[in-house]
């Protein structure tokens, strides 16, 4: 394929405007795995290929935007939790970052449970056969009608997020003739590094009954009185997008304190902790994420250590990732279409898609990386914007980034670990139809979420 250049734009790495853009890749052609999915790499051709399938054969069958998910590299993340954490703790993958039937299967295969957060997410969970007592239900607002739901089904437990939710659930269970067993979200009062609308464990917040001032203290106490209940221990969960251990440290600190003051008042050892997800994934090659045998090694070792000082026996501990797992196990595939060079700024690179398949970079100011997946290229780099196709001057998919100069409308470009948040968080804002998720595994390629059409619009519309 030969490409013309482009009229003069900024091309090089000594005209960089205002942005947050490390120097470009010596090589722009090269993947790096710390950002791309396991089975991705280029073919002969220089092709980017997942799964052993070229993304040119993909975006013909599929369309672009296209979600690729990288099926064997998700089984294998999931199994390396499930691995790390042993049969003494329990991994719960945080549905919410991406769930479809598909996955669900996969991980009832890997022996990881499931964390629901709404009636929807339930009901994916029960239609593809996760048994109900591995599934945990969370929220902050859960009608009474999921909750009917959900204790029905049986559901290993239910996160309480209030003192009237303890109520609630308390009283749903007992007028259905259950016991259900619940764990009680608390806010330990850490900072989390992080972005402000995911970190969680900050008091001035929605999720969780504070610690401060004996409030946690008091829901247990109550909790422990209703019949309807279960209580099996206390869970926390500070935030996303983390890479720093020392607010887990502090956070499992905190709930052993309040372990220990139960077991003082009320002579009850909780069995179970629940420290929650948040293990920060690497989106480009400046992150520099755990694995999952580091993390497992590091909390185990701070509960077990905080329960000795507490002389309380180590409760089972359950963890609750969502990107760790999925954020790296897929990338999204755009077309190139407007190509807008910007004298002394930068070019636009306009593409099929933008913030209804990925609204991270404009709600979250997420840095992602992009790579020229059609073909490769010796051309000089070339500092770009990726912008979408919507009437919004936010609509960017990938702030600042390197691209090779010849880059031309026809191109194919990936984002890489766009596998958590995007695909749950798409919209159809200018009624732009949902990108599938195809997954691909041993140069096979299947579609576990299809692409929205206009029907599917126009069936929402009835006049
Ligand atoms: N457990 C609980 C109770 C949670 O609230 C969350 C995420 C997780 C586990 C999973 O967290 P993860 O391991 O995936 O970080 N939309 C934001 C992230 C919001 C996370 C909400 N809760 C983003 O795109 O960064």
């Amino acid at each position: 394929m030969s490409r013309s250049a482009h009229p003069a734009g900024p091309r090089h790495a000594d005209v960089l405007p205002e942005g947050h853009y490390t120097a470009p890749a010596d090589d722009l052609n090269a993947l790096d795995p710390k950002v791309w999915a396991r089975t991705v790499g280029r073919d002969a051709d220089g092709v980017v290929t997942v799964g052993g399938i070229p993304v040119m054969q993909l975006a013909e069958e599929y369309g672009t935007p296209a979600y690729l998910l990288d099926e064997a590299d998700f089984r294998e993340r999931a199994r390396a939790w499930r691995t790390a954490f042993g049969d003494d703790a329990d991994v719960f993958y945080a549905g919410k970052a991406f769930l479809s039937r598909a996955v669900v299967r996969w991980l009832d295969e890997e022996g990881l449970n499931l964390d629901v957060c709404s009636g929807g997410e339930l009901a994916t969970a029960l239609s593809a056969g996760m048994p109900a007592e591995r599934i945990a239900f969370h929220g902050n607002n859960k009608s009474p009608e999921e909750i009917e739901r959900a204790v029905r089904a049986g559901v290993g437990r239910i996160v309480l997020d209030s003192f009237q939710e303890i109520v609630r659930v308390a009283h749903i269970a007992q007028s259905l003739g259950k016991r259900q067993r619940v764990q009680i979200r608390i806010t330990v009062g850490v900072e989390a590094h992080t972005h402000e609308f995911i970190a969680t464990a900050h008091e001035d917040q929605k999720f969780g009954i504070p610690l401060a001032g004996g409030q946690a203290a008091e829901a247990v106490r109550r909790a422990l009185k209703l019949d309807g209940l279960e209580v099996i221990g206390i869970h926390s969960h500070i935030g996303s997008q983390i890479f720093d251990m020392s607010g887990f440290e502090v956070a499992a600190h905190r709930v052993v304190g309040l372990l220990k003051d139960i077991r003082d008042e009320h002579g009850v050892e909780l069995p179970e902790i629940d420290l929650g997800g948040g293990l920060g994934i690497a989106y480009t090659s400046d992150d520099d994420p755990r694995e999952p045998h580091e993390i497992a090694k590091a909390l185990t070792e701070i509960v077990t250590r905080e329960c000795e000082a507490a002389r309380l026996a180590t409760p089972r501990i359950s963890v609750e990732p969502g990107r760790a797992i999925v954020g790296p196990t897929a990338f999204t595939l755009y077309e190139v279409g407007t190509v807008k060079p910007l004298e002394g700024l930068r070019t636009y690179v306009s593409v099929d898609g933008g913030m209804s398949d990925n609204i991270r970079t404009a709600l979250y100011d997420a840095e992602y990386s992009v790579a020229l997946a059609s073909r490769t290229s010796d051309a000089e780099p070339m500092l770009v914007r990726i912008v979408g196709k919507h009437c919004e001057s936010g609509d960017i998919v990938v702030k600042d980034a390197f691209l090779p100069g010849d880059l031309a409308p026809g191109d194919l470009i990936a984002v890489p670990a766009t596998g958590a948040y995007c695909r749950s968080m798409a919209s159809n804002y200018n009624h732009a139809l949902r990108p599938p998720v195809v997954a691909v595994r041993d140069g096979a390629a299947r579609v576990v979420v299809r692409r929205e059409t206009e029907e599917d619009l126009l069936r929402l519309d009835v006049g």
